[in-house]
């Protein structure tokens, strides 16, 4: 099973941005974890971090996989842009947020990629990854 990873704006500097918020665990770190996380699994995990959307975008277009993963950072809260996409992919997406963003700013409350997203895990820092990981594959082995 080929998954696909996405990490949007400011999750480039995990570890070393708000470590109180996010951890203290780098990107680099987190990706490693879930990549061997994925292949106790069987499955392979392809990443992309990046600070633009239309990159984001143009990453779901390659339609190169299975199932995503994303933790779009703030753009889960504004883009209808990156929902369409996800929906338009017509694949298993699961969201992630490291911070639990039901209990900050109200703003972080708007979930924009709710109802184009077969799960959601929030708030369980950088082992929400693995979680993700797990409802995904759970839902593609399922058929
Ligand atoms: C985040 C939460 C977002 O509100 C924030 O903008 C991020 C990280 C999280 O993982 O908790 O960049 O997605």
């Amino acid at each position: 099973m080929r998954l696909l990873l996405l990490n949007g704006p400011n999750l480039g500097r995990l570890g070393q941005r708000r470590p109180d918020l996010y951890g203290r665990v780098s990107l680099i770190e987190v990706v490693e974890r879930a990549r061997t996380h994925a292949a106790a699994r069987g499955a392979t995990l392809a990443h992309l971090q990046s600070n633009h959307e239309g990159a984001l975008i143009d990453r779901i277009e390659a339609l190169d996989f299975e199932g995503l993963l994303i933790n779009p950072g703030a753009l889960g809260h504004t883009s209808y842009a990156l929902r369409d996409a996800i929906e338009a992919a017509e694949r298993p997406a699961v969201e992630i947020h490291i911070s639990n963003v039901l209990e900050r700013e109200v703003w972080r409350r708007v979930l924009l990629l709710e109802d184009v997203v077969i799960g959601q895990v929030i708030g369980r820092g950088w082992p929400g990854y693995l979680d993700a990981i797990d409802v995904l594959l759970d839902r593609l082995e399922a058929g």
